[in-house]
């Protein structure tokens, strides 16, 4: 295929890189087989890397990053830049791959590409303001600032379902403030991965620099995995995934005082009250319960609507849903792919089954489309919302309609959950738009009006509370995660002082 060839896939692909031109020849370690979600079929295979192979990853990250926290911060966002370029170039390969690896259509896979480009220009000008403060001194003859260092080796281990752009947030900005990356990719993508890996590649060779960047496919066991978190040369872990496995990873990363930045699950309500301009808000809504598959951490999973429209509401969804053609992910036509594998069909048919017993009403959807390939229908149920299926993420296109009277109360409904990454409100009125936003409104990372719960920038910082994790990546100051504070205080006169008044006299 010509995607595969000019991004460098072969049928079978080495899944460990050591240098600019270097893989792994591990080939005993197991065979991670990536598939084409919407047909079944084989797309290639990977060969997981072995424990030696990590080792020689973490000798050469420690090497390359002892040489590239030295180089001028701007250089290093010289170097990003040229990825970004790099990137523009192969958009268009880059973007149908993810859809294919993926299943996400292939408008969300350029876009997907074009969020890493994005981040690339961000961490470029990044590079000339990594700021930090000057304080005044308490003494005389004092001079105090603040410095910013890197960190040294930050692993990122990703998800499937944004294959590249996560590890984009991450590795761009850190790579920019002198950082090294090892990354994980998911084991369901690890073509993207080796894609990008490739495109990284060339750039740095052409620059003479140790790569800031590695990669490794781990096979299904965690194994790896579990070395690389426990492993105190990777200073940072930024992990992307569920909850429950992301609390696994904040308690062990934080028994060895490691650092952690934690971007986990999402159960992102969208209000409408009766003010809302429902020309809006109901493809908003769709959008934001359907793109990806809802296989989106900011994917709308709830639908807090004001009781006096919730008919109108109904109505309009149903319509909407109508119209989301199902399909080939590379078809410009198609508005929904397929879920990333069986397991997740499963997960989506034992949420409809839970919601269903507990009371809830079916208006649109609700099964799996059979076939080749891993397909069902967006589904719309009327629910409430501390049922456990409403409480629990399902990475599936199933959205929760809810009604409120008053906007307390939808608030209320909205913050009744253990996840806190996104929400958004449709309406027209100030003081419930002005309520929903201020320190007694949503409780979320990302709290949008007027414009649905996913699909943010990379400008502002990306992640949330409560069980997401905590977690900031991408733009505003995210970058200081990425880095050591230090305070440094110089003397330059010739009678010193204690701090606080303090004598101490010799
Ligand atoms: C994710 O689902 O892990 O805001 C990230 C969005 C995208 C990123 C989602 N820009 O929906």
């Amino acid at each position: 295929m010509d995607i595969l060839k000019e991004l460098g896939i072969e049928s079978i692909n080495s899944g460990a890189n050591f240098s600019a031109n270097e893989w792994s020849t591990t080939t005993d370690q197991g065979i991670v087989e990536s598939i084409n979600p919407a047909t079944g079929e084989l797309i290639a295979k990977v060969y997981a890397a072995s424990e030696q192979d990590y080792e020689t990853i973490i000798t050469k990250a420690e090497e390359a990053f002892a040489e590239w926290r030295m180089v001028p911060a701007p250089l290093r966002g010289e170097v990003v830049r040229q990825i970004g370029n790099a990137l523009r170039d192969h958009k268009d390969a880059l973007g149908s791959l993810v859809s294919m690896e993926m299943g996400k259509i292939k408008a969300e896979g350029d876009g997907e590409v074009q969020e890493m480009i994005d981040m690339a220009d961000f961490a470029v000008g990044q590079s000339r303001m990594l700021y930090g403060n000057t304080m005044h001194s308490e003494r005389p003859q004092h001079r105090m600032y603040e410095q910013w260092h890197p960190l040294g080796i930050v692993g990122c281990i990703s998800a499937f379902n944004f294959p590249v752009a996560v590890w984009s947030w991450n590795a761009f900005v850190a790579a920019a403030c002198g950082n090294v990356t090892v990354w994980k990719p998911s084991p369901k993508t690890p073509l993207t991965a080796i894609a990008v890996q490739n495109i990284c590649n060339k750039v740095m060779a052409e620059n003479g620099y140790k790569p800031m960047f590695y990669t490794f496919v781990d096979n299904t066991d965690n194994k790896l995995a579990e070395t690389f978190i426990n492993d105190k040369r990777v200073k940072k872990i930024s992990f992307t995934g569920s909850s429950v496995v992301g609390k696994m990873v904040g308690v062990k990363v934080a028994e060895r005082m490691g650092k952690c930045l934690l971007e986990l699950s999402g159960n992102n309500a969208l209000i409408i009250d009766e003010t809302a301009d429902l020309e809006n808000a109901i493809p908003s809504a769709a959008f934001g319960a359907v793109g990806t598959g809802g296989q989106r951490c900011t994917t709308t999973r709830r639908l807090i609507v004001h009781e006096s429209i919730v008919d109108k509401v109904i109505d309009s969804m149903v319509g909407a849903y109508k119209q989301v053609k199902i399909g080939n992910p590379l078809d410009t036509n198609t508005l929904m792919g397929p879920l990333i594998d069986e397991t997740a069909v499963q997960n989506f048919e034992k949420a409809v089954a839970a919601a269903v017993e507990q009371g809830g009403e079916v208006l649109y959807g609700g099964k799996r489309i059979e076939g080749a390939g891993h397909f069902v229908e967006p589904t719309i149920i009327k629910a409430e919302n501390h049922w456990a299926a409403v409480q629990n993420e399902t990475f599936a296109p199933i959205v929760y309609i809810m009604t409120f009277k008053t906007i307390e109360e939808a608030i209320e409904l909205n913050n009744s959950v253990r996840q806190g990454l996104s929400a958004a409100m449709f309406s027209m009125n100030m003081r419930n738009i002005e309520k929903f936003l201020s320190a007694a409104g949503s409780d979320t990372g990302i709290a949008n009006i007027n414009i649905g719960t996913s699909g943010a920038e990379i400008g502002g910082a990306f992640g949330g509370e409560k069980e997401t994790g905590g977690g900031r990546e991408a733009g505003s100051d995210a970058w200081k995660a990425y880095m050591r504070r230090q305070t440094n205080t110089i003397f330059w006169g010739e009678k010193p002082t204690l701090a606080q008044g303090i004598e101490f006299n010799l």
